[in-house]
């Protein structure tokens, strides 16, 4: 496995690789965990080489503080990247990404107006910003991404598309830990008893999955609307005393936006932020699915 701290070594290194190998690529921030390597893993049964890029993009943090605590562990990473098979990881700089000022517009689709969107303000565009500078700096045949960042994934897919990059998105699913947490990189920032309380979010929406597919409230014979189940969730959430429901909504799968009634989209999905203060956790679940 080639190691490439600079975009020059990195260019060098993808000269390479010969024209028809099939690129997997792997956009992360370090702090690897079995959710990324899933994504190693999957990139390596579909493409004849794997290249991951290691950088936490100043640009997608809306809190300073946020960005000055993200966990950095790139040794590991590089460890674990190379068990996992990966052929070249791309280390680069600020400079290196941002050599200049970035003028450029990339259109979200309104898929930000929900969710992470008004809570993160600038959050989507940078990762649009670093997204479509690494597609063009790597070029890959695959890009593939996680579901726990089911928002992101939506704004990637349909920026990839309008922009016409040849770069087809594979999404791949939630890695959990044995209680349900859902893998972050921002688990490692949670104490002991944050770490045992956290495990609460998903039980939370696996009892919501159920819920929805009933669709009565727990304990009432009261039919349940999506608004109300956003509440219960939250409130469900919130009896935990170490955890504060940021938001929990109840949208769209395709266009992120919040539904009324159950019969309003195909797709539903339940998204949740949850404050484990200060360390923020994000998590979602499918509540119906046309096929
Ligand atoms: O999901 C992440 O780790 C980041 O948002 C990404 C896609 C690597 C862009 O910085």
């Amino acid at each position: 496995m080639t190691i490439c701290y600079s975009l020059a070594d990195f260019q060098q290194a993808l000269s390479l690789i010969p024209n028809n190998y099939k690129i997997g690529f792997v956009p992360t921030m370090g702090a690897l965990h079995k959710g990324h390597i899933s994504l190693v893993e999957k990139a390596l049964t579909i493409s004849d080489t794997v290249i991951v890029s290691i950088f936490v993009n100043p640009t997608q943090f809306n809190n300073p503080g946020d960005l000055a605590v993200y966990p950095r562990t790139v040794e590991e990473d590089c460890k674990k990247l190379r068990e996992a098979g990966a052929s070249l990881v791309f280390i680069p700089s600020v400079k290196d990404i941002y050599p200049g000022d970035d003028t450029r517009s990339i259109s979200l689709g309104g898929l930000d107006l929900t969710g992470e969107g008004p809570r993160r303000p600038g959050h989507f565009k940078g990762v649009a910003q670093v997204v479509t500078l690494l597609f063009d700096i790597v070029k890959p045949t695959y890009a593939l991404f996680g579901e726990k960042d089911f928002q992101q994934l939506s704004i990637i897919r349909f920026f990839t598309g309008e922009l016409n990059y040849p770069i087809e998105i594979i999404s791949c699913p939630t890695v959990r830990e044995s209680d349900g947490l859902a893998m972050s990189s921002r688990n490692m920032l949670l104490n002991a008893k944050q770490r045992e309380a956290a495990p609460h979010i998903y039980k939370t929406l696996k009892k919501a999955q159920e819920i929805a597919s009933a669709q009565i409230l727990p304990g009432s014979k009261e039919v349940i609307t999506p608004v109300m189940l956003s509440r219960w969730v939250e409130e469900e959430i919130n009896s935990h005393p170490l955890l504060k429901t940021e938001y929990a909504e109840v949208v769209n799968s395709l266009t992120l936006q919040l539904v009324q009634n159950w019969e309003d989209a195909r797709d539903i999905q339940l998204c949740v932020a949850v404050n484990v203060d200060p360390v923020r956790l994000i998590d979602n679940i499918k509540l119906k699915q046309t096929l």
